[in-house]
């Protein structure tokens, strides 16, 4: 389970950097392998700008904004929906840290953690955020577990003592942000699915009293039951949403050639600094064997690119993206796909 301080570490940590341009031709064999290797690990280590994932940090940079302004009885819960695997911890994790950084500003050198003093004397951690991930069937008990164990504060006692203990953590550390990701885990069913609603409430009441703001982060949120618990929904802003690119309209296919163009910069470097395009008549294809998925495109412009700049060429063939063995939803996706065409023409379809 992750700490304060691990998620601190994180914060700072730098993802592996892009090597030097130089192009692949003027290298010998090992340069060129281990040029390949480099720039595979640097794509693979960062995110891919994408402005759908920019899009949805900036909107949550609004939401908490107006909620870091409200009155502090009982805070706008914010909240982002989005199918699995979109993007949405990655992007918000990479938004959190930059909260985090903003807000524990007075690192000193040598130390760890920042901390802070408190009123009552002494120093406890600084927690400018709190990142609680949920496992399945996660209830109240599980939650203030998870948050005694991030703040690095001991969780012994009954269920009650520990929430008082979750009050007094909160009352030190002071957090401005708390997430809860993949909170459709949380459980909201039978007996125990009212106490655990009833505690996210309690734990919005005492974090808006200390000056925080909740999120929820999961897949399936909206006509969930979290979403329909009367008591949250009168708390809870509508969710903001992640879905994967699409290449259904006009304006979806722009969005997405925005994005291969984006990646270009990324690229361009290593394969034929002159060419604008390296990518672009790869775009259709990158769609079909991505199926507008960030984590599926960069996997395959990381082997495609380390296969050209290995080979000593300038240019990615399509025949390079074949290398990359497809994740199996997009292998399902194209299944069904098939399925659907022959559906349409009246015939059998192709067995796979
Ligand atoms: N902008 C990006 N560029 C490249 N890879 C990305 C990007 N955003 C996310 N990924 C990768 O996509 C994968 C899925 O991302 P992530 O775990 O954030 O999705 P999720 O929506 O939270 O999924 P789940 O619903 O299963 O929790 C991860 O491997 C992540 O590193
Ligand atoms: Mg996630």
């Amino acid at each position: 389970m992750r700490t304060s301080l691990d998620f601190h570490l994180a914060a700072h940590a730098a993802p592996p950097p892009f090597p030097a341009p130089v192009a692949a031709a003027s290298l010998d064999r090992a340069e060129r392998h281990r040029l390949a290797s480099d720039v595979a690990a640097a794509i693979a280590g960062s995110l891919l700008p994408s402005d759908r994932h920019e899009k949805l940090t900036d909107q949550l940079t609004e939401s908490f904004a107006i909620s870091q302004r409200e009155r502090t009885e009982s805070r706008t819960i914010l909240a982002v929906d989005g199918a699995f695997g979109v993007g949405k911890t990655a992007a918000i994790l990479r938004w959190a840290y930059l909260i985090h950084r903003d807000h524990a500003g007075d690192i000193r050198p040598g130390e760890n953690q920042p901390s802070r003093v408190l009123l009552e004397g002494g120093r406890c951690d600084d927690v400018p955020v709190v990142w609680l991930g949920l496992k399945g069937g996660q209830d109240a008990g599980g939650i203030s577990v998870k948050m005694l164990h991030f703040l690095r504060h001991g969780y012994r006692g009954n269920a009650q003592q520990r929430e008082i203990a979750v009050g007094e953590a909160l009352k030190a550390h002071r957090p401005k942000l708390v997430v809860v990701d993949d909170a459709h885990m949380l459980n909201t069913r039978l007996i125990k699915g009212r106490q655990t609603l009833d505690s996210i409430k309690s734990l919005n009441d005492m974090l808006s009293d200390i000056g925080g703001t909740m999120l929820l982060v999961g897949q399936g949120l909206v006509g969930g039951e979290l979403l329909s618990d009367p008591q949250l929904a009168t708390r809870l802003e509508t969710p903001l949403s992640l879905a994967a690119y699409a290449t259904s309209t006009k304006p979806e296919i722009a969005e997405w050639q925005r994005l291969i163009k984006a990646c270009e910069n990324l690229l361009r470097p290593y394969l034929a600094p002159d060419d604008p395009h390296p990518l672009r008549q790869h775009d259709q294809r990158l769609w079909h064997l991505s199926h507008g998925h960030v984590r599926d495109l960069s996997r395959l412009l990381a082997a495609a690119t380390a296969t050209c700049i290995r080979e000593g060429r300038a240019e990615i063939a399509a025949s390079d993206f074949e290398r990359v063995r497809p994740l199996v939803r997009v292998q399902q996706a194209h299944h069904s796909e098939e399925l659907r065409l022959g559906q349409r023409k009246g015939g059998r379809p192709r067995a796979t």
